[in-house]
């Protein structure tokens, strides 16, 4: 979501087609990992299962070495409970009432497909189920605005009003942005902002769109090992993610099965 390739590009039609099967592919690798999460499992046997899924396809995760205060060293992230984005997959056992958010990414025919999910491992509390609830239904409003002529703070402030309504907080430091060749291109498409600002969207852009919600406040700080991105205060959060397509037709979910 940080990133510097900044320019906005549109795609035709072929090139989408070919972003819809990376995103499909993708959707499958997330699908399988999200069949494998179970309470005694450990997020590197979760990376294994997103791996094996793209070894099968002859594809790769954009993720995998990409650069920042070192190489990112998974094909995914899995972040857990207090964990926002970011987490580097390892020897954690997910426990029962845990919640872990997925993202993963797929370069498909020089195009990237980028998907997450949050989901709850076993049992969870209430207040864990409303968090993921909320921030699926924040993504589901982000995407009904992916439509020509919106701007990308149409979808910014829906998504603020959505989920801080709710006693909610969104991420400042860290935004949906756009997707192709490069995993991040822009415009950067932030949780947050004011109706008609922004990015005036277009056919052709293609979006990954990502609402990270936290229980406690909007503040994050990062680990020590860099990139795990955490809330400050400890409290819960969650993540999801889809890269959707601006068409004649409305938005087209990329990243759908
Ligand atoms: N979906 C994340 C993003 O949009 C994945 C990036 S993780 C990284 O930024 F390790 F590749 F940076
Ligand atoms: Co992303």
């Amino acid at each position: 979501m940080t990133n510097w390739e900044r320019q906005i590009n549109i795609k035709n039609a072929a090139e989408i087609k070919l972003m819809r099967e990376a995103g499909r592919i993708n959707a499958e690798a997330l699908a399988a990992v999200k069949e494998a999460i179970a309470p005694g499992v450990t997020t590197a046997e979760l990376n294994e299962v997103a791996e094996a899924v793209h070894r099968g396809y002859g594809v790769y995760s954009p993720f995998k070495n990409y650069p920042g205060p070192y190489p990112y060293p998974g094909s995914i992230c899995t972040s857990v409970n207090e964990e926002l984005v970011h987490g580097i997959p390892g020897k954690r056992k997910l426990c029962s009432g845990d919640i872990i958010s997925v993202d993963c990414g797929t370069v498909y025919e020089g195009f990237v497909g980028d998907s997450a999910f949050t989901v709850g491992v076993g049992e969870i509390s209430a207040k864990a189920r409303k968090l993921i609830e909320i921030v699926m239904k924040a993504l589901d409003i982000a995407t009904s605005l992916m439509v020509a002529g919106n701007h990308s703070g149409d979808i910014g402030a829906a998504v603020q009003r959505y989920v801080e309504s709710n006693g909610i907080y969104i991420t400042r430091t860290y935004t949906g942005h756009g997707v192709g060749r490069a995993m991040h291109e822009g415009p950067q498409v932030p949780n947050y902002g004011k109706p008609g600002q922004g990015v005036l969207l277009r056919e052709g852009m293609t979006i990954a769109l990502e609402p990270m919600v936290l229980m406690g406040t909007g503040f994050t700080r990062v680990r020590s090992d860099e990139w795990t991105v955490v809330s400050k205060d400890g409290s819960l959060t969650a993540h999801y993610e889809n890269t959707v397509a601006i068409t004649a037709d409305g938005p087209l979910i990329l990243t759908a099965i």
